[in-house]
């Protein structure tokens, strides 16, 4: 028996990368899922991997900057399937990007309009009907953005950390309704998202990802679905409130986040054996 059968979840920006094979995942667990995505094409095809896989699946045309399409999205849910236990809101892109005193403001707020207020409002829809469900599970897609810095990319950086501050906001108040709220904070995740733009594609951004952080392979969008998964099931029933970091360790260096394989020649700087105090201890002869 899967980790999630019977259960039936919406998962926002699933036509693509992260939501898709995350959808394809929860198929193989026994979910039922409303593909929600601007994508049209991309969300048939996961409608159709998530069939082979062994589930069942829907797509929902969906802007997550509409109000109207997310509670259209939670909606299709309950109509199809009949109740709503996970909601994934994981749409995103990579919003404004560029230097602070060139950014404009409606970049900004359409930037906000679907990194975190998506996440909001996917959490207020699905709220009801976890009630009426006896509980559920919330998840949403945060970013190792969202704890740390990283120039040109402001909004972005801002709107993840407002999703964590937001899961564990809502984490709390919702305890009591067997809701469990938690996000998770990708690394370098080679995906469109990350690789469409870079010269030499997926092949180049994989070598890069790789490179850049200890774990020795760029992080794949299964790592994250199986993480998504573990949040979905019963497994992490009391979990709730957390940031679950998926990074292959890049955000556990000590300078700015970005110690690579490269770097790990660092601790050639120091003598192998033992580093003693600064000062000469003086023993009495
Ligand atoms: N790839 C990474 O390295 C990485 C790292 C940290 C966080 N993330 C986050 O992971 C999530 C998924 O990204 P991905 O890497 O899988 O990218 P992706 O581009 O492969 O998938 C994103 C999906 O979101 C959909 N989408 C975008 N805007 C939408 C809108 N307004 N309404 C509905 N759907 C919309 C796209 O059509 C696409 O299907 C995003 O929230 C992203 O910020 C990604």
């Amino acid at each position: 028996m899967g980790k999630l059968e019977g259960k039936v979840a919406v998962i926002t920006g699933a036509a693509s990368g992260i939501g898709r094979s995350t959808a394809i995942r929860f198929a193989g667990e026994g979910a039922s899922i409303v593909i929600a995505d601007l994508n049209r094409e991309g969300g048939e095809a996961a409608v159709r991997d998530c069939k082979e896989n062994g589930g069942n699946a829907v797509f929902q045309l969906t802007d997550v900057a509409r109000e109207e399409d997310i509670k259209g999205a939670v909606d299709r849910a309950v109509k199809e399937f009949g109740r709503l236990n996970v909601i994934y809101n994981n749409a995103g892109l990579g919003g404004a990007v560029g230097p602070i005193e060139r950014t404009t403001a409606e970049n900004w707020d359409r930037s906000f309009a679907i990194l975190l207020r998506a996440v909001f409002l996917g959490i207020k829809y699905s709220v009801p009907e976890m009630r009426k469900a006896g509980g559920g599970s919330i998840i949403s897609t945060a970013s190792i953005a969202g704890l740390r810095g990283a120039p040109g990319l402001h909004a972005y950086c801002a709107a993840k950390a407002g999703v964590i501050s937001l899961t564990r906001s809502a984490s709390i108040e919702l305890a009591k309704d067997k809701i469990r709220v938690n996000c998770i904070c990708p690394g370098l995740i080679a995906t469109p998202l990350t690789y469409n733009r870079i010269p030499g594609g997926e092949q180049t951004a994989t070598q890069l990802f790789a490179a850049f952080q200890p774990w020795p392979r760029a992080g794949r969008p299964e790592d994250i679905a199986a993480m998504a998964t573990f949040l979905a099931s019963d497994d992490s029933e009391f979990v709730s409130g957390q940031a679950m970091v998926v990074d292959g360790a890049v955000t556990s260096g000590m300078v700015g986040g970005s110690i690579g394989q490269g770097s790990q020649n660092a601790s050639s700087l120091l003598e192998e054996g033992w580093s003693g105090p600064s000062f000469e201890i003086k023993r009495p002869s």
